[in-house]
Formats: C-alpha cells, sequence, structure tokens
C-alpha cells in the first residue's frame, strides 16, 4: 500500500477586527417635496411612513463601482493601510447593471490593489453583514490576511422612476470597511440564514426595476429581524444591555425602531444609540450599515470601543447580523 498524502491547512488568527471604515454619497440630493413634483406623493406621507427626509442619487454617469473606489479607498484610508496590504476584496450588491464582470476585481485594481481575490456577493440589503461574516472568517481560517468589504448600490438604476412605492425609498450610495487580525476579538459570528420560501416579496420583475410586497416584507422584518440579532449577541456572548449602538439595515424608520423597542424589551439600555441614517440617505440596500456606521463615527455617536449591533434584512429573502467592537 502507497501512503497517500495528506493536505497541508493553514491557521489564521483567533480573532478579527474592523479596522478602519468609509464611505461615499453622490452629490445630488433629492427631497420628498422633488419627488412630488414627479409623481403623487408627499413630504407629509414619505416622513411619516418610511420616515426619510432627502436622499442621494447618482448621476446617470457615475457608476456603482465608482463609489465603491470612493468608500474602499477610505476606509483603507482610515485604517492606516496601503493597498498593497490588502489580499481580498468582497463586494456585496445586488444592482450591478449586468452579472458580467463582477464590481469588485475592477474596483480592486481602481484602488491599487494587486491581483487580490475579489468577488460579488448578493445577499440583497443582508449583503454587508454576510460580507463581514465571510472575510472575518476567511483570517480566522489563514485563507486571507486584511479583507475590504464594500457595499455599494445603485438603486436609482433599478428602481422604476414613476413607482412611488419604490422610487421614494432607494437611494445610492456605498459604504466599506477594512477587516483584519486582532489581539482581541472585535468581530462576534455571524448569525444568517434564509427564507426562501418568501422569495417572491421583493424582486426584479423582467431584469429591470424592484418590485416589493412592502407590507409583507415590514411584517416580516418587525416581528422575524430583532430575534436574529439577539441570537448574533448570544452568539458573540454578549446581552441585550451590553449594546451601545444599534445599526439595522435602514430600510423604514418604522421598522428600526420596531427593532429598537423589541430589543429594549429584552433588556438593551434606553440610551442605547439606534441609528437613523435614512432620514438623510434613504434605504440603500447593502451599502446602508457601514454608511450609517461610518456617519455615526463622524457624528460621534458611534465612539471607539463601543460594541455596535448590525442586522441586514431584505430580498431572497435573506437576513444575517452580529456585533463588532467600533473601531
Ligand atoms: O430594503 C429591503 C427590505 N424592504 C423593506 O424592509 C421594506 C418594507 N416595507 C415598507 O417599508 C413599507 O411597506 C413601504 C414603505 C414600502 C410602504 O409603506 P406602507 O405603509 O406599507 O404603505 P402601503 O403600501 O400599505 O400603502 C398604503 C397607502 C396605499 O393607498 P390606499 O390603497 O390605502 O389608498 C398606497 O397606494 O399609501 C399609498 N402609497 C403612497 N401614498 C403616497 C404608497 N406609496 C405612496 C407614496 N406616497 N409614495
Amino acid at each position: 500500500m502507497t501512503d497517500r498524502p495528506t493536505l497541508r491547512l493553514k491557521q489564521g488568527p483567533t480573532a478579527t477586527r474592523v479596522l478602519g471604515v468609509g464611505s461615499t454619497q453622490p452629490d445630488r440630493v433629492v427631497t420628498n417635496d422633488d419627488l412630488s413634483e414627479i409623481m403623487d406623493t408627499s413630504d407629509q406621507w414619505i416622513r411619516d411612513r418610511v420616515g426619510i427626509i432627502e436622499r442621494r442619487f447618482a448621476e446617470k454617469d457615475e457608476l456603482l463601482v465608482d463609489m465603491a473606489v470612493t468608500a474602499g479607498s477610505r476606509a483603507l484610508a482610515d485604517a492606516g493601510v496601503d493597498p498593497s496590504e490588502v489580499d481580498t476584496v468582497i463586494l456585496p450588491n445586488c444592482t450591478m447593471p449586468s452579472p458580467i464582470p463582477n464590481a469588485a476585481a475592477q474596483v480592486a485594481d481602481r484602488i491599487g490593489i494587486s491581483s487580490p481575490g475579489a468577488f460579488d456577493l448578493n445577499a440583497a440589503c443582508a449583503g454587508f453583514c454576510y460580507g463581514l461574516g465571510v472575510a472575518s472568517d476567511l483570517i480566522r481560517a489563514g485563507s486571507s490576511g486584511q479583507v475590504l468589504v464594500i457595499g455599494a448600490e445603485k438603486l436609482t438604476d433599478a428602481v422604476d422612476p414613476t413607482d412611488r412605492a419604490n422610487a421614494i425609498i432607494f437611494a445610492d450610495g456605498a459604504g466599506a470597511a477594512l477587516v483584519g487580525a486582532s489581539e482581541e476579538p472585535g468581530i462576534g459570528p455571524v448569525v444568517w440564514g434564509s427564507a426562501g420560501d418568501l422569495v417572491d416579496s421583493i424582486y426584479m420583475r423582467e431584469h429591470k426595476y424592484i418590485y416589493q410586497e412592502g407590507q409583507s416584507v415590514f411584517r416580516w422584518a418587525t416581528t422575524r429581524i430583532a430575534p436574529i440579532a439577539i441570537r448574533a449577541l448570544e452568539a458573540a456572548g454578549l446581552e441585550p444591555s451590553d449594546v451601545d449602538v444599534l445599526i439595522p439595515h435602514q430600510a423604514n424608520l418604522r421598522i428600526v425602531e420596531a427593532i429598537a423597542k423589541k430589543l429594549r424589551a429584552k433588556g438593551a439600555r434606553e440610551d442605547m444609540v439606534v441609528a437613523d441614517d435614512i432620514k438623510y440617505s434613504g434605504n440603500t440596500s447593502s451599502a446602508s450599515i457601514p454608511m450609517a456606521l461610518d456617519h455615526m463615527r463622524a457624528a460621534g455617536t458611534a465612539k471607539k470601543g463601543d460594541v455596535v449591533l448590525m442586522v441586514g434584512f431584505g430580498a431572497g429573502l435573506s437576513y444575517a447580523g452580529q456585533a463588532i467592537i467600533c473601531p
């Protein structure tokens, strides 16, 4: 009998953390009044039902990859890390104009990252939390050193501008996080899942425009997502009272508030800061969580060392959440 060779495996560091964060939004501000000039809606309806005051729309020649390059570069600058030190780029998104080519490879090249592993990840509005979980586990397994995760969306390409149910919600932007090894754990285990039986509640009609059954997604999000957030805390060995900052996907301010209320009923503190970035950013799908984190760090409402609980949810239906330590 010949000896069979055994495969050698790598072992990475035990812990990871977010080293830096960055984001970008288009310059063009679109108010509710602007929208009410082109469709049957009103500032009052949008504020009351969704919580959005204004959002940003990209110009025609401002692409998803352009926003991803800016957000990714800013996350590297925030971490003080040179592009040459990154070996993997994950780009959660669901609005690339076509599936080929992916966004990640060209974005990495434009940032100056040389021949990284690069792939897009589609878990819609849960994409960033999925990407962060994959990044952390790649590093811990020894497969990657430093991983750049960039959630980027140009949702205005995917929305019928005359569809008042969707055109008032969705917007454009990108947010990124650089992930690397850490002595102390800075990213908790990801808790994720899906409900493929509800696939028809959000989809693209004829590969063109997003359609969603708003009310049923709303009910699902307000009942099923807080328990996922609590499971993410448990997975990290934390209690609801440990959470300093809660960042749910910015789909609708009423959903955000419902999730916060459920967490407080389970012991989260009254002074827990709750992200309300949707007010000025709209719903930017996979970009919404890292963009909110970046804005909250800049505003001082999320501080270095804070326990931040993030939870994403959306088409698939898909969901994912984890606790992190704010960089
Ligand atoms: O990010 C991915 C995950 N997505 C979500 O989590 C979205 C979850 N769903 C929602 O956030 C909400 O369902 C929407 C914001 C999409 C819609 O709000 P809603 O309170 O559920 O409104 P609705 O669809 O039940 O419509 C209520 C009424 C209807 O009129 P009638 O039939 O009662 O006369 C709609 O035609 O509001 C009307 N309506 C509007 N009125 C003014 C719908 N859109 C608008 C609008 N302006 N933009």
